[in-house]
C-alpha cells in the first residue's frame, strides 16, 4: 500500500527520492517523508499530506548538502492516524538508524511492550517504529547493521517491505521483504530500491525482485541478496519493457482518463500475440501454457478483489458457456477464510492487476496447499502472485497508475475471453466461433471510433446528474458484473453511493429506492436476445415509478428513447464482447461525475492502488 523508494549513488539524493515518490503516490498519500545523510548524521523531513507538501517543506529548508544513501516513503495509514509524527521514516531512540516500511507488523503490540520495558522511547503510534527500536536493541548487543536487521526481521510477524539506513554505515542501504513487494533497480555505480516498478522507470529497467524472507544490501557498486538462512542468492535481473511515457499523463488531466483512452491499444497488445496469425487460433505457448495443464480439471475457482473480482464474474459466464466446466468466483478475503472444496482436479485462477494483493495471494497459497493448479492473470511482470503461479498470463495493459482500475479490467476480461476460447478448443474439444475471434480483433478499432462519441454524450448527461447522491446500476447476465463495476467506479472516485444489481433482482429490494432524485443506469444489449427484453421491462418498472433512467444500450434500441433521452448507444457486436464495450461508458461517466464534483480522481480518499494488507 505505502510507497517506498531508496537510492545509493552519486546523484543528488532528494530529486531522486522525490521523483520516485511522485510515481508511487498512487500507493498511498496521507503523509510522506524522506531521510538522507547530512553532515555525517541522518536527517528526516516528513509531513502529513501529499508529496507536494513534502516538497514545500524540503524547499523551505533548502538541503543543498543532502547526500545518499536516502529513503523516501508515501504512506497509507494503518496504525496511527495520518500526522507528521506517524509519517515515515522512523528513528530509533538515538537516531542511529531510520526505517521506512510497507505492510503491517501483527505482533507490534507485544514487541512494543517489550521494548518499552527495556526503556525505549517511542515518538509515534505506528507499528513501524517498533522495527527501528528492535534493530537498535540488536545494535546495542553488538550486532553489525546487517546482522541486527536480520535478527529483528526474524522477530517480526506480518507483512513488511523494509528499507533501512544506518548512521554508522553511509556506504550501504538495507532492505528486507516478507509478503510485501520490494524491487531493486540496478544502475551503473548506483542502485535503487522501491516498492513498485514505476518509481524506478526514470532511472533503470534492470530490476531484481526480492523474495519473501530475503534481505539485501545495496551499495553503489553491488547488490547482495541473502535468503533467510543467510546464504547469498544469485538472481538474474529482469528487464522491464514499460516505457516512461506510459507512466506519465501525456497531456491528459488525469491518469484515469488517459488509461480509459489507452484501452484499445491495451486490448490489442493483450490479444494480438496470443492469436496465431496463420490459423486464427488462440495460442498460449509463449506463456508456457499447453493443453496438458488442463488434464483432469473438473472445476475452476476464480478468486480476486475489487475490480478484478468483477472481471472474474465475467469469466464465469464465458468459461461455463464455452467449456462446460463449473466455475466458482469468490472474493479473496472470503475465500481464504472458508473451507473451499479443492483438490488436484481444481484449477485456481487468481486475477490481480498488481499481482500483490494480500488476500488474493493468501488465497492462492491456500489453494496450492490443497493441491490445486494455479494460473494467474496479472499485469505486473515478476509480481508475487505471478511468481507463485504455475502459469501466468500477463495482461499487456502497461502501468496503471490511477487508483480506479480501467484498462486493467478490460484486459483481464480480454484474457479470460482468450482463455475461454483456448479451453473450448483444447478442453471441451469444440471449435470456437470464428466470428467472435474476428470481432475481438476488430474491437480496438471500434473502440477508438466510439469512445469520443460516448464521451461527448456522457459529458452532457453528467451535467444533469453530478449532484445525485444515489445511483442504481442494473444489468443482467454477462452485463450484471458490468453493473457492479459501474457502481464501484462511481463510488470509488466520485464518493457517490451507488448500487449495482442484477436487473431481475431489483423488485426484491432496490425498487424501494426509486424516486425522482435517484437515477438508474441500465445496461441492455440486443445481442442478449430475450435478456434484452427482460431488461427493458425492468427499465419500464423504473420509469413508471418516476425514476430517471440513463440507458447504455445497443445502437437503434428505439424502445429506450421512449423512456429517456439520456441514451448512450453501443454498436452491435458479439455477446462475448459486451462487457468490454459496456464498461467503458460507465468508466467515462464515473470520471465526468467525479470531475464535476471536484474530486481527486487519481487518488481517491482512503483508497490505495495495491492493497498489500488484509
Ligand atoms: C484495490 C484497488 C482496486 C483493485 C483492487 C484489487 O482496491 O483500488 O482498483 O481492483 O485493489 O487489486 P489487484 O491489483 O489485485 O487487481
Amino acid at each position: 500500500m505505502c510507497g517506498i523508494v531508496g537510492y545509493i549513488g552519486e546523484r543528488k539524493v532528494i530529486p531522486v527520492l522525490m521523483e520516485g515518490l511522485r510515481r508511487l503516490e498512487y500507493r498511498g498519500y496521507d503523509s510522506a517523508g524522506v531521510v538522507f545523510f547530512r553532515k555525517g548524521a541522518l536527517e528526516v523531513v516528513k509531513t502529513k499530506g501529499r508529496i507536494l507538501d513534502l516538497e514545500e517543506k524540503l524547499f523551505e529548508k533548502c538541503y543543498v548538502d543532502a547526500a545518499a544513501p536516502g529513503l523516501g516513503h508515501t504512506r497509507w495509514a494503518t496504525h496511527g492516524e495520518p500526522s507528521d509524527k506517524n509519517a515515515h521514516p522512523h528513528f530509533d531512540c538515538t537516531r542511529s538508524l531510520a526505517v521506512v516500511h510497507n505492510g503491517i507488523i501483527e505482533n507490534y503490540y507485544q514487541l512494543k511492550s517489550e521494548l518499552l520495558e527495556k526503556g525505549h522511547f517511542f515518538s509515534s503510534a505506528t507499528d513501524t517504529e517498533v522495527i527501528a527500536h528492535l534493530i537498535e536493541e540488536f545494535l546495542k548487543r553488538g550486532c553489525a547493521p546487517f546482522e541486527a536487521l536480520c535478527k529483528a526481521a526474524k522477530r517480526l510477524k506480518g507483512s513488511y517491505a523494509l528499507a533501512v539506513v544506518f548512521k554508522k554505515d553511509p556506504e550501504a542501504l538495507f532492505v528486507a521483504r516478507n509478503q510485501s513487494p520490494v524491487v531493486i533497480g540496478l544502475g551503473e555505480g548506483e542502485n535503487f530500491v522501491a516498492s513498485d516498478i514505476p518509481a524506478l522507470l526514470p532511472f533503470t529497467r534492470e530490476v531484481i525482485f526480492l523474495e519473501d524472507g530475503e534481505v539485501a544490501i545495496l551499495t553503489k557498486e553491488k547488490v547482495s541478496i541473502f535468503n533467510p538462512e543467510g546464504k547469498e542468492v544469485i538472481r538474474e535481473p529482469v528487464k522491464i519493457e514499460w516505457d516512461l511515457a506510459s507512466a506519465e499523463k501525456g497531456g491528459y488531466p488525469h491518469f484515469m482518463l488517459k488509461e480509459i483512452y489507452e484501452q484499445p491499444e491495451a486490448i490489442q497488445h493483450t490479444s494480438l500475440g496470443r492469436i496465431n496469425q496463420q490459423n486464427g487460433e488462440v495460442d498460449f505457448s509463449a506463456d508456457g501454457l499447453s493443453e496438458d495443464f488442463f488434464k483432469g480439471i473438473k472445476k475452476l475457482f476464480i478468486v480476486a478483489c475489487g475490480t478484478s473480482f468483477h472481471a472474474g464474474l465475467v469469466g464465469k459466464y464465458l468459461i461455463e458457456e464455452k467449456v462446460g466446466i463449473p466455475v466458482e468466483v469468490d472474493l479473496a478475503s472470503e475465500f481464504r477464510y472458508r473451507n473451499p472444496l479443492i483438490n488436484e482436479n481444481t484449477l485456481f485462477i487468481a486475477i490481480s492487476q498488481s499481482g500483490e494483493t494480500a488476500d488474493t495471494l493468501a488465497s492462492l497459497r491456500e489453494a496450492k496447499k490443497r493441491g490445486a493448479k494455479v494460473l494467474s492473470i496479472c499485469n505486473v511482470v515478476g509480481s508475487t502472485i505471478a511468481r507463485e503461479s504455475d502459469v501466468v498470463l500477463y495482461t499487456q495493459a502497461g502501468p496503471e497508475i490511477s487508483v480506479a482500475s480501467t484498462k486493467a479490467f478490460t484486459t483481464q476480461v480480454c484474457m479470460l475471453l482468450l482463455l475461454s476460447f483456448y479451453m473450448q478448443k483444447r478442453v471441451a474439444k469444440r471449435e470456437p466461433d470464428k466470428n467472435e475471434l474476428e470481432a475481438l480483433l476488430s474491437l480496438p478499432g471500434i473502440l477508438k471510433k466510439e469512445m469520443s462519441l460516448w464521451h461527448e454524450k456522457i459529458k452532457e448527461i453528467s451535467k444533469k446528474w453530478y449532484f445525485a447522491e444515489d445511483f442504481l446500476y442494473l444489468g443482467r447476465n454477462i452485463l450484471f458484473p458490468i453493473a457492479l463495476e459501474g457502481a464501484l467506479k462511481i463510488k470509488e472516485i466520485a464518493y457517490t453511493h451507488a448500487e449495482g444489481y442484477a436487473a431481475g433482482e431489483m423488485k426484491h429490494g432496490p425498487i424501494a429506492l426509486i424516486e425522482e432524485k435517484v437515477p438508474t443506469v441500465v445496461l441492455a444489449a440486443k445481442e442478449t436476445g430475450i435478456i434484452y427484453e427482460k431488461t427493458l421491462s425492468n427499465a419500464e418498472e423504473v420509469a413508471s415509478r418516476r425514476g430517471p433512467l440513463i440507458a447504455v444500450v445497443s445502437k437503434g434500441a428505439e424502445e429506450f428513447y421512449k423512456l429517456t433521452q439520456d441514451v448512450i448507444e453501443v454498436p452491435l457486436t458479439v455477446k462475448v464482447l459486451l462487457p468490454i464495450l459496456y464498461v467503458i461508458p460507465l468508466q467515462l461517466f464515473a470520471y465526468e461525475i467525479a470531475a464535476l464534483r471536484g474530486c481527486d480522481i487519481d487518488k481517491p480518499r482512503n483508497l490505495a492502488k495495491s492493497v498489500t494488507v488484509e
